[in-house]
């Protein structure tokens, strides 16, 4: 089950130097524990947290995430369109993404020479009593898996901040994906993962290199979205797994392998979260990674080349 380390308060006292700690918050999180700051560790000016709570209802609903790409600088889907003022919005995504992305590349040295960085999202919503279709609610628990975005044994790894100045954001976490896979993998509905054939292994690799993302996913994706669907389908799961509950609090700050941690969000509103791919090759326990972990069930290979 997931723990929540305080920072610095939980940091052994034995590390010594800057690699030590990183090594050490590296091995919480891959081994599925979150990493809280009750203060958030870096600084979001307060000109932008009044810009971000202003944003509300626009057009015929709310947004479900005003998603910012930081590689582009640029606001995705409508909120390009329909947030005012745009250049205004953009440049306060930009200087979070910027900070946080700053903080993580120390506290998690060993991935930030080879992650990427990944989209920015702002969640200005309410998360209680939010009307979603099955596959797209917060509030049944989940591991993460990107459709659209095909990781490929990699990993996600999530920055969350609360920028909420009274509510805390509320989660509930369960098993993490090594116990989620030995009770659930090869049941009706979710069979065991299947080893890349050598003819896929083609199709995916020419897919890759032309940019077609439905064909280059791989079995290791198909596998993760076919698991978040799995879970979230599953009634008996959802009511009677074991969990705990947590509550972030204002103006905090908490870090999470969101493909390893099955979590659910119960309420809570006024969010940042600034997600990093981080390459399988700089865990620093990879056999604890899922790909590793199913490609031992699947006795070989789930990624493309
Ligand atoms: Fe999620």
């Amino acid at each position: 089950m997931t723990k929540l380390l305080v920072l610095p308060e939980n940091l052994p006292a034995d590390l010594i130097g800057p690699q030590a700690r990183a090594r050490w918050c590296c091995e919480q999180l891959e081994t599925g524990n979150i990493l809280f700051f009750p203060q958030t560790p870096f600084e979001i000016p307060a000109e932008d947290v009044e810009l971000f709570l202003r944003q509300r209802q626009s057009g015929a609903g709310y947004h479900k995430n005003i998603a910012y790409d930081p590689v582009q600088d640029r606001l995705r889907g409508q909120a390009e369109r329909e947030s005012a003022p745009i250049a205004r919005l953009r440049a306060a995504m930009r200087g979070y993404s910027e900070r946080a992305v700053c903080f993580a590349s120390e506290l998690l040295a060993p991935y930030s020479p080879s992650w990427r960085v990944d989209l920015t999202s702002f969640r200005p919503q309410q998360e209680d009593g939010r009307a979603l279709r099955l596959h797209a609610r917060n509030d049944l628990l989940h591991v993460d898996s990107f459709p659209g975005r095909p990781a490929n044994g990699d990993r996600i790894l999530r920055l969350f901040t609360n920028i909420n100045p009274q509510e805390p954001r509320v989660w509930i976490t369960s098993e993490t994906f090594d116990a989620l896979v030995s009770h659930y993998a090869g049941l009706p509905g979710l069979p065991p993962p299947q080893r890349i054939s050598r003819w896929r292994q083609a199709v995916s690799a020419g897919a890759r290199a032309v940019g077609l993302r439905h064909w280059a996913r791989s079995p290791y994706d198909r596998w993760m979205l076919r698991l978040h669907h799995f879970l979230k389908e599953n009634a008996d799961f959802q009511r009677n797994t074991p969990r705990c509950r947590w509550e972030f609090s204002p103006h905090s700050t908490w870090l999470v392998f969101t493909d390893m941690v099955s979590h659910a969000v119960l309420r809570g509103q006024f969010a940042l979260e600034q997600t990093f791919i981080v390459s399988r090759d700089s865990l620093v326990t990879p056999e604890t990674a899922p790909v590793r972990i199913l490609e031992r069930l699947a006795g070989g290979p789930l990624t493309v080349d």
